[in-house]
């Protein structure tokens, strides 16, 4: 593989967690007051193909008619491309990409949300597997979880006007399971923070940019 050149920061978490407004609030301190040449990206998406798969995988017609296991592959297709066609020259070109969800939702949704993590055949060495195939080998440099309670998360749903998608209306049982998921991740995976989510956006995105300063030294 080419020599990486830039870094690739991932913002994760359960639903309405608040990891899209930091991911955009950081690439704009970044980009705009320190100056890095950066760029957002989002997961499932920002390649064309992988923004058909997003539409597929989240639309709510499907409702209750998803394997798990086709979840899991669809997830990776998308991941594929987006790695391939995305992030791949984009880190080559040294830019900093600031990417809302990457293959820990896969773990935290597919491997414990959807209990695949338990199945015989498939486990979380098969998905760990399956994420390093599908993003050809590359790694986030640093990644913050913004964790919050099921309580909280269908509060701010709640208040969000749009339509839930297919995976936002599954039940409070399978997102509990993603927040244990995503604990699990911040425990045995390197350069993974987990912020507590309740703070306000201000003091998370201060939290935020004092990690990204300090762990890339940028
Ligand atoms: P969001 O980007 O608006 O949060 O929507 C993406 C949805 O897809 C969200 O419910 C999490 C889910 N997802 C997975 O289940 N597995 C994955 O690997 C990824 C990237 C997302």
């Amino acid at each position: 593989m080419p020599e990486k050149k830039g870094k690739l920061i991932l913002f994760e978490g359960v639903e309405a967690c608040g990891k899209s407004t930091q991911r955009n609030w950081a690439h704009d301190y970044f980009a705009f007051i320190k100056g890095y040449d950066c760029i957002k990206t989002r997961e499932p998406g920002t390649d064309e193909v992988s923004e058909g798969i997003r539409n597929l995988l989240l639309n709510p017609k499907y409702q209750g008619k998803v394997l798990p296991e086709t979840e899991l592959f669809l997830f990776e297709g998308s991941r594929a491309q987006f790695s391939n066609n995305i992030l791949k020259p984009e880190l080559e070109k040294g830019k900093i990409i600031f990417c809302d969800r990457f293959f820990y939702s896969t773990i935290a949704y597919q491997g414990f949300g959807r209990k695949l993590k338990d199945k015989k055949m498939i486990g979380l060495d098969t998905i760990d597997d399956l994420n390093h195939i599908a993003s050809q080998g590359i790694t986030p440099d640093l990644t913050i979880i913004y964790d919050l309670s099921f309580e909280e998360m269908s509060k701010r749903m709640k208040k969000q006007e749009r339509k839930l998608d297919r995976i936002e209306r599954e039940k409070m049982e399978f997102h509990e399971r993603v927040k244990e998921g995503y604990l699990f991740v911040g425990n045995h995976y390197p350069n993974v923070y987990v912020l507590d989510g309740t703070k306000s956006l201000g003091e998370l995105h201060e939290e935020t940019i004092q990690i990204i300063e300090e762990e890339l030294g940028i």
